[in-house]
């Protein structure tokens, strides 16, 4: 079938999309990228370029029908964003090769997601609508613990720990300021290691291509956030968890609908009943934070966006059958207190050693720092791989260690 010379859709040309958009290219491919931002930095590399917001479904469409070269479309894809619905009304609208606008719906809604699973008795958290600050506060005892969340939101945005004793209307508001539809989800916290994983998906079984520990020692300091600080790739459970994992997110794509594409999983092992893996959310998507762009080719040898692509173009990609690292992977993010940037002294990128394998930091002079809510704040980056877990982990926190920033507790001069 090949791929040279056909077209494809990418929703994003962001920064992380970048990598997508090459990949791409050397597949022979004509890309389009599609993106709200006009100058965004995937654009240069695109063959074509149409500007809409990529998280509103009917402008996509919309510009997608105004597009003259829309009849030689082959598939379409996000890289790097979580405009899965976009991509599902593209799909639809062009007759291409996708999930269905229903599983679209269905992965991006945290509770009708939970529904799903709960009536596949697929193990989740329990878990409650909440649609006022009166359901909230007669909710919130349910658990001994509980977090509090957007039904329709990402990157832990809006994602809070709560309890009974906590300012509830505070929480509430908080939590709302990132949804757009208004709706939260309360969930027991379940306690235990926390895992990513990266499937792909053909005639709805799951194929995985990725077992990622996330790393969570920042999570007592950080109460009521939940603050990601990277992680470690393979997970220190993989294989050895790998079938049971496998056979949760064959589950997971059944209760949702999904014949072909990506799922990237949120799992957690439940402490209290010996690790059982839990979903906490899946994603009908490729994951950001280089997971699916650098780790995965890095750590098991698996050109997961190139697969991806395939899929999108309804073409079938190499599947492994089972996981084999080659590597470690260790990442860690720089989270800077709340005050203004006063120095900076960072590595000079080209003197960094070969080991790392993406570096990047965003601080300046006068920046106000905020107080650090989710790890989408992160200032800068490091990604290394190592010969061990142990290895890996040093080289990535010696990196960011050696960032120094100084930030002065105060607000900025107003000349
Ligand atoms: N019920 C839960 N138990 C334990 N941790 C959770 C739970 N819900 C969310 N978390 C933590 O919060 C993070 C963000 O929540 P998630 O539901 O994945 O939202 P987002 O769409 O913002 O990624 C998760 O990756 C996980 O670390
Ligand atoms: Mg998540």
């Amino acid at each position: 079938m090949g791929t040279v010379g056909k077209t494809l859709l990418i929703l994003s040309g962001g920064v992380e999309a970048i990598k997508g958009i090459e990949i791409a290219k050397a597949m022979g491919l004509k890309v389009v990228v599609v993106d709200g931002n006009p100058d965004a930095p995937g654009r240069v590399l695109a063959d074509a370029f149409i500007e809409a917001n990529i998280y509103d479904p009917s402008a996509v469409v919309r510009m997608i029908a105004a597009y003259e070269g829309r009849e030689k479309v082959d598939g379409v894809i996000t890289v790097a964003s979580d405009a899965v619905r976009s991509v599902a009304a593209v799909a639809e609208f062009l007759g291409l090769p996708g999930i269905s606008k229903e599983t679209a719906f269905l992965s991006t809604e945290k509770f009708e997601m939970k529904l799903r699973f709960e009536e596949s008795s697929i193990p989740v958290p329990g878990f409650v609508s909440i649609g006022s600050i009166d359901e909230l506060i007669a909710n919130v005892g349910r658990w001994p613990k509980a977090v509090l969340k957007p039904v329709d939101s990402r990157g832990a945005r809006g994602v809070v720990r709560i309890g009974a004793e906590d300012d509830l209307q505070w929480a509430y508001a908080y939590s709302c300021g990132f949804s757009p539809s208004k709706r939260l989800i309360l969930e027991e916290w379940i306690e235990g290691p926390q895992l990513s994983t990266e499937s792909l998906v053909v005639d709805g079984k799951t194929y995985l291509c990725g077992v990622a520990d996330r790393n969570y020692s920042r999570l007592p300091e950080a109460y009521p956030y939940v603050i990601e600080d990277g992680g470690e790739t393979p997970s220190r459970f993989s294989p050895m968890i790998d079938e049971q994992l496998t056979k949760l997110l064959d589950s997971a794509a059944n209760a949702l609908g999904i014949e072909s594409g990506v799922l990237k999983g949120d799992i957690v092992l439940n402490e209290a009943e010996g690790n059982a893996p839990y979903i906490i959310e899946v994603a009908t998507r490729l994951s950001g934070g280089f997971f699916s762009t650098i780790t995965i080719p890095l750590v098991y040898e698996i050109n997961i966006v190139e697969r991806a692509i395939l899929l999108s173009l309804g073409q079938l990609p190499p599947l492994p059958e089972r996981l084999t690292p080659i590597c470690f992977q260790a990442n860690r993010f720089l989270f800077l207190p709340p005050g203004t940037v006063a120095n900076v002294c960072g590595p000079e990128t080209d003197q960094l050693p070969e080991y790392v394998k993406y570096f990047e930091l965003n601080a300046a002079v006068g920046d106000v720092v905020p107080n650090i809510e989710n790890h989408t704040m992160r200032r800068g980056s490091v990604l290394v791989n190592a010969e061990t877990r142990g290895e890996a982990v040093t080289r990535a926190e010696s990196i960011i260690t050696s960032i120094e920033v100084e930030v002065e507790d105060r607000a900025p001069l107003v000349q």
